[in-house]
């Protein structure tokens, strides 16, 4: 997979015109169900019942009810590396477009401006009697919606799902922009069986443009024999790595004695030998055994991480070991305080020989320089008295005490503009 991605990358210049075009798939980290499949919407529903303006017409209140029970389960989920990767991508290209069949909001929530909504949002509502009062469309957050179907505040008729039905016409600025897309060097089809018309159709066009076309799904799809390169994975470990392959970042980080290896969902085998090593199972986690759907979790949002931030969490290994990592070292965004905060870990065997401090430093030392970062926060528990000495020698001030999860927690903090 690595060379299928470096050939990718290599076609993924600066001035290169880019377009993405997502379908449910992209989602399916974030826990949002797809529509096709074993664990398919359409297997449980029926789209004559659910997503047609005739069935809108003959039960409302059904089709509303479906459309508030998957608003309610979309407002739990977070985007995932995926979204995150492709939100990072529409500022880092000059000449990107991200065209969706997703009505999830989720490409947006993760930061990605300007999406070409082929299908709608199901944030948005509309009044079914296109009332002359109410604007086409508008986006309500209401979850739950206190009553189905929910009325136009303009004429006091039932109002509408902000999504396309099968039967209905695409918005045809939507359309024109997203054919416009299609005129580009490369064109990525992501996570969408790639039947519906005519979302399954810009791949032609972009063919016949020239452009490399790329499909990541984990599964074939009618496009997998037309493309010109198929990367058979998930999209939100395919994207993460793909990113890291662009190089632009500044991932590895190299000190005197350490090299610091940003962990992608690829090194989840060494992060899991360095979680359950029972040296470090025991000072780190309480003795207890770290599943390694655990390190795929952390893999993920430190992927997630990388791609939204420039961190996340680093592998640290000594020029001098080898094979397995020393240690971990780290900022990450989901700590105990407002982010980012320093993590660390080292094996004890490592212990005393300044370690944690190198990696610590070569850190907080990409936070301040390259990311210019304000402030790094850190926390650790009263009865770990080696991180606080490490915390403390690498210049982060004590800030307060409080109990955190039950145990007394030391709060440590470091703010460039003091
Ligand atoms: P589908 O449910 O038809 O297809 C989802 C695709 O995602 C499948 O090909 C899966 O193999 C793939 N997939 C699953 N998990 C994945 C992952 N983690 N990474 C990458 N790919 C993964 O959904 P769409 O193609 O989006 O339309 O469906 C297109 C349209 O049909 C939808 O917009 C919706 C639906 O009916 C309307 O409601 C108008």
């Amino acid at each position: 997979m690595r060379s299928i991605l470096h050939r990718v990358a290599r076609a993924l210049g600066s001035d290169a015109r880019i377009t993405v075009m997502t379908g449910a798939g992209v989602s399916a980290a974030s826990g949002v169900p797809t529509f096709r499949g074993a664990d398919g919407l359409w297997k449980d529903f029926r789209v004559d019942d659910l997503a047609t303006p005739q069935a809108f017409t003959r039960n409302p209140r059904a089709v509303w009810e479906w459309y508030d029970w998957r608003r309610q389960a979309i407002a739990g989920c977070q985007p995932n590396a995926a979204h995150h990767v492709l939100a990072s991508w529409s500022l880092r290209f000059p000449r990107f477009t991200l065209i969706t069949q997703n009505v999830d909001g989720l490409h947006e929530r993760a930061g990605a401006s300007d999406v070409l909504r082929l299908h709608g949002s199901i944030w948005d509502v509309g009044c079914w009697n296109q009332c002359a009062g109410s604007p086409h469309r508008w986006r309500d957050d209401s979850v739950p919606f206190p009553v189905l179907p929910p009325s136009c505040p303009h004429c006091g008729g039932p109002l509408r799902p902000g999504v396309v039905w099968f039967g209905e016409l695409l918005d045809s600025e939507v359309v024109d922009r997203s054919l416009d897309a299609t005129r580009c060097d490369v064109f990525f089809t992501v996570g969408t069986s790639a039947i519906v018309y005519p979302a399954a159709g810009f791949l032609d066009h972009a063919r016949s443009h020239g452009a490399m076309t790329v499909e990541i799904n984990p599964e074939a799809t009618p496009a997998s024999s037309t493309v010109d390169v198929v990367v058979p994975e998930r999209a939100e470990l395919a994207l993460p790595e793909l990113d890291a392959t662009l190089g632009a970042h500044p991932l590895a980080l190299t000190t005197e004695r350490l090299r610091l290896e940003p962990l992608l969902p690829r090194h989840v085998e060494a992060a899991h030998q360095l979680w359950t090593h029972p040296e470090v199972r025991r000072y780190l986690w309480d003795d207890r055994i770290i599943p390694r759907e655990t390190a795929e979790e952390v893999a993920r949002a430190s992927a997630a991480d990388f791609a939204r931030h420039r961190f996340g969490l680093w592998l640290v290994y000594g020029h001098e070991e080898s094979g397995m990592p020393v240690g971990f070292c780290g900022l990450r965004t989901d700590g105990v305080g407002p982010g980012p905060e320093l993590l660390f870990g080292l094996y004890p065997t490592y212990w005393g020989r300044g370690f944690a401090q190198e990696a610590s430093r070569a850190v907080l030392a990409h936070a301040f320089t390259t990311l210019r970062l304000p402030r790094v926060t850190a926390a650790t528990d009263a009865p770990n008295e080696r991180s606080a000495r490490t915390l403390s020698a690498i210049g982060m001030r004590f800030d307060r005490r409080a109990e955190h999860n039950g145990l007394d927690t030391l709060f440590y903090s470091i703010d460039l503009r003091r």
